[in-house]
């Protein structure tokens, strides 16, 4: 299994969600995150600044996945619909994953992260 972090634009989320949906994800994980990238924040540095650390707002999803088709596919359509081609559209990480359990069935491992019984369910 493997999982894949995704941190894209606050305003990208609602893309994002509807492109996963599209390929048929089966569960994530979204929250809202401070945090910055290669600028630290900044659009713009002015050589001989100091520099600080500036956070900003950034939604990120998580997605456990049981195969590297998926991770491929996954990766694919989040890195589509979060894009703008502007500095500060994410960054997507993705490693492996030891276990998951479902805990209505007790189900472990890739049966864990299948559609369930009950399709009603979320
Ligand atoms: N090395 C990292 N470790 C952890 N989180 C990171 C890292 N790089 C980026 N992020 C997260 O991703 C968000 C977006 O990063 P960002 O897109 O600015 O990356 P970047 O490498 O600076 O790319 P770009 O040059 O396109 O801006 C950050 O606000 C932070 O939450
Ligand atoms: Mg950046």
């Amino acid at each position: 299994m493997i999982k894949i972090e995704a941190i894209v634009r606050e305003e990208k989320m609602e893309d994002v969600k509807e492109a996963l949906q599209k390929i048929q994800v089966r569960g994530l994980t979204v929250s809202q995150v401070m945090g910055c990238g290669t600028q630290m924040g900044y659009t713009e540095q002015v050589r001989g600044s100091k520099i600080h650390i500036n956070m900003l707002p950034k939604i990120k999803f998580e997605i456990i996945v049981s195969t590297e088709e998926w991770e491929r596919k996954t990766i694919d359509a989040i890195c589509a619909a979060a894009h703008t081609g502007n500095v500060g559209d994410g960054k997507i990480f993705s490693y492996e994953i030891r276990e998951a359990v479902r805990i209505r069935t007790g189900e472990s491992g890739t049966d864990a992260i299948q559609p369930g019984e009950d399709p009603a369910d979320d």
